[in-house]
């Protein structure tokens, strides 16, 4: 079976690939990031690629490329096709697999699945991306409520931004998950700063 993690976010843009890239550098890893959408801004694999010292083959292809930047059944209608949960089983690869999700967890990826199911089909553990900003605290026990009842296991949340001790602390108590770390926000991100944030705030034992 393959040992791995899916790493999703309280919504787009918070930061899963840049943690994504830290944790799979840090872990030796390899990444996989199943569906990317809005692939005219930049797909999420090739800053993967751009971020970790990674070598090319832990970092995989996508199942689905989508050009344009909204949700993947959208994405994937206005390219007259359909995302099939039947193309997206976990790849089988040596050592452990970050999988990073599109958007957050309510996501449709076609019109009867949403990127939660998905996780769920997977049996991975999760780790929660989440800001520390303002508006954090009901998006991650949102989050965290609604994989607690798919029972899927989270490992915990891994916090990005400036540190905000008591929202970081209340997500952890109130929403019963372990406090991972927390990314601080990398003025100009390099492969070397982001790898020396990670080890600096983060375990990567926590991960393994
Ligand atoms: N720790 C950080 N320091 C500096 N900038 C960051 C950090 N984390 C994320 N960013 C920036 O914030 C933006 C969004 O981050 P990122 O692409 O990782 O989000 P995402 O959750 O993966 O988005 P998507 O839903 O599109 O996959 C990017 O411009 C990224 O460079
Ligand atoms: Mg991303």
């Amino acid at each position: 079976m393959t040992q791995g993690l899916i790493v999703t976010g309280t919504d787009t843009g918070v930061g899963k690939t840049v943690f994504s890239a830290a944790l799979a550098g840090a872990l030796q890893a390899t990444y996989w990031k199943p569906i990317q959408c809005g692939l005219a801004e930049g797909g999420d694999r090739e800053r993967v690629e751009a971020l970790s010292a990674l070598p090319p083959n832990r970092i995989l292809p996508e199942a689905y490329r989508l050009q344009m930047p909204a949700s993947p059944h959208r994405a994937a209608e206005a390219e007259g096709i359909e995302i099939s949960l039947s193309k997206l089983a976990l790849p089988k690869v040596e050592g452990p697999l970050v999988v990073e999700g599109a958007g957050g967890l309510m996501v449709p990826i076609n019109r009867q699945a949403l990127m939660i199911d998905l996780f769920a089909s997977w049996r991975l553990p999760v780790v929660l991306v989440a800001r520390t900003a303002l508006g954090t605290i009901n998006h991650s026990l949102l989050s965290i409520e609604a994989l607690n009842g798919r029972n899927i296991p989270i490992l915990g949340v891994a916090f990005v931004g400036e540190e905000i001790a008591d929202t970081e602390r209340t997500i952890a108590e109130m929403g019963n998950v372990r406090r991972l770390g927390r990314l601080p926000l990398i003025e100009t991100l390099t492969p070397a700063r982001l790898a020396d944030a990670f080890a600096a705030h983060f375990r990567a034992e926590d991960f393994r």
